[in-house]
């Protein structure tokens, strides 16, 4: 997609995230120039396969794997240092030495070992209602952002202006600490000598990367914008308060690198051929214990991040709508179709009804999302094999018809269809 006009293409999740993004950028990236994180922070998790090693990564772009291919950390991330030179590291012992493709913006706000420390207390203050976070600290670090209270790549050097800032944080967040009850306290000292230790090896990494997109576009080069995490976790439009703590929306991709909305040419979206979500929240089409049970095994869900089992449901045409008209999305990519081969049947929720009456849209209000009924339409399971299939006439006709449904119900072409884990296992339409 990322060919002819299409010079800035964004890729989103369009479900609850983990709809398989790390795969089709990954093969996207073949295509880009330059591949940029806008959002998010070490709580994504993109599972990208090459050959037989399979990689996780956190921060990092998943198009890091090809040489030569400028990889991007925009100002919209909450930066984890300690864990970002670790997934550096980790990348480099299994032969891929990416420091060099990596730019940070200057502007990216770090999470800290407080933030993490937050994530923790606050999510066992919240008791049953917790919102079964990842425990990366992303929303302490986005509250201080927005509290204009946080810690900007830009602030780690000089070291005296470090120590002020720091001090101040520190204050704060020990603040929110005593609050919520707990008798934790911070190692000032401690942190500042963490941070000035990297502090050199990131900042040489650090950029103006708005500026460093706008020229490389102006070049006549490719740019792809890698979101993370899904639509239904964006802080606005999700299934709020159990979202993540940023706009995960295509709408973030040009405020969260810095370019203008107009340099976007194309937003393709990407779902699973059914639904995931992990952590807590309402997900009107998920499935008893059993039924969830065999699919997470047949489709290894299971959290990239925190190893949670994911929850499961059927492919949610509502859902995607959203997705779709809050993204502006020009096509959709689905993702492992190959998971339901072996299933007698199939089932996609075409609309919602609400004590009765039919729901085309999803209700803000998450006690009203938490009742709708979804109204299912059924399909015969296909029971053989996608994953050799390179060209949609190579799928079982039951595959296709229930992609021919899937694009029916969300109005939008199909543009790739992922049959596996590896990076040949693709069809590109
Ligand atoms: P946080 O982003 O760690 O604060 O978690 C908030 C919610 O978003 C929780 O339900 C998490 O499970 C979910 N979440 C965060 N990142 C991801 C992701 O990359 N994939 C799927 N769910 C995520
Ligand atoms: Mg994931």
């Amino acid at each position: 997609m990322l060919k002819g006009d299409v010079r800035c293409l964004v890729v989103v999740g369009s479900q609850w995230g983990d709809e398989g993004k790390g795969k089709i950028v990954d093969v996207l990236a073949r295509d880009a120039d330059w591949i940029a994180r806008y959002q998010g922070g070490a709580n994504a998790g993109h599972t990208v396969r090459v050959r037989e090693d399979q990689f996780i990564l956190h921060q990092i772009p998943s198009g890091v794997l090809y040489p030569g291919k400028r990889c991007v950390l925009g100002n919209g991330m909450v930066l984890d240092p300690v864990t970002f030179f670790k997934e550096l590291e980790e990348l480099k012992a299994r032969g891929y030495d990416v420091e060099g493709q990596i730019l940070v913006s200057w502007r990216a706000h770090l999470v800290l070992s407080y933030h993490k420390l937050l994530d923790r207390v606050e999510e066992e203050g919240r008791g049953s209602s917790a919102l079964g976070t990842t425990g990366r600290g992303i929303g302490g670090a986005y509250e201080d952002k927005v509290a204009r209270a946080g810690l900007r790549v830009a602030d780690l050097s000089p070291p005296e202006r470090l120590r002020e800032r720091l001090e101040t944080c520190v204050a704060r967040a020990e603040r929110k600490l005593r609050a919520m009850g707990s008798a934790e306290r911070i190692d000032t000292d401690l942190l500042f000598n963490e941070l000035s230790a990297f502090a050199p090896r990131l900042t040489a990494l650090a950029a103006d990367v708005g500026a460093a997109l706008a020229a490389a576009l102006k070049r006549g080069e490719r740019v792809l914008l890698e979101g993370a995490q899904g639509s239904m976790l964006d802080v606005d439009h999700g299934t709020y308060p159990f979202v993540t703590s940023s706009n995960t929306t295509s709408g973030a991709a040009a405020t969260g690198v810095g370019l203008g909305p107009t340099a976007i040419d194309a937003v393709l979206g990407v779902v699973k051929a059914y639904t995931t979500r992990v952590g807590n929240g309402p997900l009107p089409t998920e499935l008893p214990q059993d039924e969830a049970a065999r699919l997470r095994e047949l489709g290894a869900e299971f959290g990239a991040t925190t190893g949670r089992p994911r929850r499961i449901g059927w492919f949610d045409a509502p859902v995607v709508r959203y997705a779709a008209r809050l993204n502006g999305l020009t096509g959709l990519a689905v993702s492992k179709l190959d998971v339901l081969d072996q299933l007698e049947e199939v089932k996609l929720a075409v609309r919602y009804r609400l004590d009765g009456t039919p729901l085309d849209e999803i209700p803000a209000d998450l006690a009203r999302l938490s009742e709708v009924e979804p109204e299912y339409e059924t399909m015969a399971g296909w029971r053989s094999s996608c994953a050799e299939a390179r060209r949609l006439e190579d799928l079982p006709a039951g595959a296709r018809a229930y992609l021919d449904r899937i694009s029916e119900l969300t109005g939008l072409p199909i543009r790739y269809v992922s049959v596996g884990t590896r990076r040949a296992q693709i069809i590109e339409v």
